[in-house]
């Protein structure tokens, strides 16, 4: 995090006084939905990025938390469906096989230089995986291995640790997590796991709307309502 976004540390923090006035008002749906964000039972720890170096310096800044066990990144403004379970398959994959799993989707031609993109020899389906021969950050239509797009979640083995820090800076100053992965493939296994079902990229205007209708479509008490709202836009 940094200290200019405490709002998401603030969203994972119970509210004494909140709770207190929601239980004296007997607002019991309320009360366990706020109490849901956070259950008793997990314990969230933060790190303060202090300089923006970049996403590979960024979750090295979650080491000393980590140390040496196997850990999932998830960059939150690529929203998947829950129901699909990538993740669950992917820490799956990792705990049976010890293989290092990286989630890709296809992208159209136009979008390759936004993503990391990988290299594999198979033709895989959903939720299938192929080991991963190379893998190079925002590379042009032109000199893209492929059009499968990394796109936001990853398991690593603490092997990634060593290859963070020995990474160079690129040429807008950044520590590339993709760098790193490009050098943990000369040691280890990596996957790339092919996606089941879409990701939404909220890191662009229309992915945050595309993601915003999907899942309110799909709402369970709202999504009626919605459905009816969009169609009388529709007609
Ligand atoms: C980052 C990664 C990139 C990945 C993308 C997924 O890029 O560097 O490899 O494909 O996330 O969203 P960013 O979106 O931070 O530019």
């Amino acid at each position: 995090t940094h200290s200019s976004k405490n709002a998401i540390e603030n969203h994972f923090e119970s509210s004494f006084e909140l709770e207190t006035i929601l239980e004296k008002r007997v607002k019991r749906q309320l009360l366990e939905d706020i109490q849901s964000i956070c259950p008793n039972d997990v314990t969230i720890f933060h790190v303060r990025q202090k300089h923006a170096l970049g996403l590979g310096h960024a979750i090295l800044c979650a080491e000393p938390i980590i140390r040496d066990h196997p850990f999932v990144v998830l960059l939150p403004d690529v929203i998947l469906d829950i129901k699909n379970n990538n993740l669950s398959a992917m820490i799956d994959n990792f705990l049976t096989y010890g293989r290092n799993q990286i989630l890709v989707e296809p992208v159209s031609e136009d979008d390759i230089d936004k993503y990391g993109i990988v290299d594999i020899n198979d033709d895989i389906e959903g939720g299938q995986c192929s080991k991963i021969n190379s893998i190079v950050e925002k590379p042009s239509k032109e000199n893209a291995p492929s059009n499968l797009a990394v796109v936001g979640r990853y398991v690593f083995s603490s092997k990634i640790w060593r290859l963070i820090k020995s990474t160079s800076m690129d040429n807008s100053g950044e520590i590339q997590l993709t760098d790193a992965i490009s050098q943990l493939l000369n040691e280890e296994n990596c996957e790339a796991f092919k996606i089941i079902g879409e990701s939404y990229d909220c890191g662009n205007k229309l992915g945050y709307i595309k993601a915003f209708t999907k899942f309110c479509l799909n709402h369970e008490t709202l999504g009626e309502e919605y459905k009816k709202f969009l169609n009388t836009l529709l007609t």
